[in-house]
Formats: C-alpha cells, structure tokens, sequence
C-alpha cells in the first residue's frame, strides 16, 4: 500500500512574490511532498499583477522546482483545499505582529474544517521585514527593492513602471 502524499498549500496575494515568500515555498518543498502556491482571486483588490502576470512569474521562478505547482483560487480557502486532497495549510510568520491575524485565520479555518491544519514557516531573518505592500510603496517611489524580489519581479515592476511613464505621456 502506498502512504498518500502529505500535499500543502501555500495561500496568499503574492503581489508581488517577494524573497520571503521565496524562501518559504523552499523550506516547505523540503518537507512536502508537494506544495502547491495559491494565489487569491480577489475582485475587491486592484492588485499591481493581474492572476496571469502573478502565475507566470511564480511558475518561472520555480520551474526547476516539480513539487512546486502554482494556480489561482476563489472562494473559501478549506473548499479550495479539500479539492486538492491536501491537509495543510503553511503561513509563513515574520514577526509577533503577523501572529494575530494569522492566529485567527488559522483558527477559523479550524473551525471549518477540523481536518486542515496550518502549519507557520519562519522566512529567514533578512526577510522578516519585507511584504509585498512595502515592495510596491518602497519601488513606487523610486527605492531600491534589488535582493527583496526575485530578480524577475524586479524586472516586471521595471516593465510596469515603464508602461506607466508612457501612458502619462
Ligand atoms: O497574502 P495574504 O493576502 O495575507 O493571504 C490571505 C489569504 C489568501 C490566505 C486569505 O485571505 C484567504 O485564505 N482567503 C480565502 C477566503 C477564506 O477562506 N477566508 C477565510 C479564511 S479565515
């Protein structure tokens, strides 16, 4: 008899995928058997990288990588995941502040479905400051984001920035 594959989920907005998040998918492909990185459908944001930009990037990031799979989800996240077979749920905790909400999203989620557990990462220290709200504000106004992105976001927030400046024009 075979042991079915322990299959976790990596939910979040990822706009856009920052270093943290990074190191978090590859501690969690160390453990996993695999881990698959959902993106929010969120209709109510108006997120910098559409659901196509932020899937193509991540699956370029990680195409070395086979147990990382990337796809958009909709709806209730414990739907989502009995869909996927899948029993956990990874969160990745940068600091004490991260906990109260995480802490009550993990609880709910409980609640839902007592089945589903979440499992919280620990990015390494160098990235416990950076979120995607930052990454955006910090390039928007002309800061340096090299080493706290992957160099392909980098580059797409350069391609965004660009198209920007020509359209105001
Ligand atoms: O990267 P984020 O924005 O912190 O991720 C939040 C996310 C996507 C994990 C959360 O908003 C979520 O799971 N949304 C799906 C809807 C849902 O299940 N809500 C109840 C969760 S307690």
């Amino acid at each position: 008899m075979s042991t079915p594959k322990r299959v976790a989920i990596y939910p979040g907005s990822f706009d856009p995928l920052t270093s943290g998040h990074v190191d978090i998918i590859e501690r969690g492909s160390r453990i996993f058997d695999s881990i698959i990185v959902a993106i929010l459908v969120n209709v109510e944001k108006a997120p910098l990288f559409s659901e196509s930009e932020r899937v193509a990037i991540i699956r370029e990031v990680f195409k070395d990588k086979p147990n990382v799979q990337v796809e958009t989800f909709n709806g209730l996240l414990v739907d989502y995941a009995k869909r996927k077979q899948a029993h956990v749920i990874v969160r990745g905790l940068r600091a004490v502040s991260d906990f109260e909400y995480e802490f009550q999203m993990a609880l709910m989620n409980r609640h839902l479905d007592p089945s589903l557990e979440t499992v919280f990462m620990m990015p390494a220290e160098q990235y416990t400051y950076i979120s995607s709200r930052l990454i955006k504000e910090v390039f928007t106004l002309g800061g340096e984001v090299t080493g706290l992105v992957p160099p392909l976001v980098e580059e797409r927030l350069r391609d965004k920035a660009k198209g920007r400046r020509q359209k105001a024009q």
